[in-house]
């Protein structure tokens, strides 16, 4: 059977990424406290560990990334770093030291957020990684090699997060975690590369 490594397999996103391939893949969870290899994406020498333990596989996908949240007035440096060392690097460096242990024609999916389309107050950090994920994205479609794609999925507030975001998602409506677990299968098991796949 073929194998999918979800970094984040054990979050809101990942638990139905997970479900939705499980059937079809070997389905491996990492995370920094749970899953079965652990791993702080913000980390270079943890991500390198985590290659090493699982060796090859045909799609790396994920559903972590962490993301600043506040007024741009008063955000320091040092608050948007957040979101350029989680989101942005976390998932760059991933693809970057991963490359070499994904098979011929596997793939990488990674995810981004609607805000970067449909701006909300507090969002301008959050929404600067997630352009600059699927900016890299559909740049390096061009140049990975043995037939590797890469996808990026960015999904809209779910009905499951929002007791947790509602106030910051006024006049949004919410898709059901489903609805943004099937972009990732499309992604994992279709063809298109360098996508960027709008769970709105
Ligand atoms: N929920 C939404 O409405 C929504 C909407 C749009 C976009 N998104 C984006 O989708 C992604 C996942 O969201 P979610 O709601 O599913 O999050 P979640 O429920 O908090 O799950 C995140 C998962 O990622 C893992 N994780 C967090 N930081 C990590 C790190 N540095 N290294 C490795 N694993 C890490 C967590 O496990 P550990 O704590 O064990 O590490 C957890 O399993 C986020 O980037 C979020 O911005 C979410």
């Amino acid at each position: 059977m073929k194998k999918a490594l979800i970094i984040g397999g054990y979050g809101t996103i990942g638990s139905a990424v997970t479900e939705a391939l499980k059937e079809s893949y070997d389905v491996i969870t990492a995370g920094r406290t749970q899953g079965d290899v652990h791993v702080d994406m913000n980390s270079i020498k943890s991500i390198k560990e985590m290659f090493e333990t699982v060796g090859k596989v045909d799609a790396v996908i994920f559903t972590a990334g962490a993301a600043y949240f506040g007024p741009l007035e008063g955000m320091t440096p040092e608050n948007n770093l957040i979101s350029i060392s989680g989101k942005l690097l976390g998932q760059v460096n991933t693809v970057l030291l991963g490359t070499e242990y994904v098979n011929d024609n596997g793939s990488f999916t990674l995810v981004t957020g609607i805000m970067m389309d449909d701006p909300i107050y507090q969002g301008a950090s959050a929404a600067m990684a997630n352009g600059g994920v699927r900016a890299f994205a559909k740049s390096a479609a061009l140049e990975l090699p043995r037939g590797i794609r890469i996808n990026t999925v960015s999904p809209n507030v779910l009905e499951e997060s929002w007791d947790n975001y509602q106030e910051l998602f006024v006049g949004f409506n919410p898709v059901p975690v489903a609805k943004v677990a099937n972009a990732f299968v499309k992604s994992v098991q279709g063809l298109q590369t360098g996508e960027s796949y709008e769970v709105y």
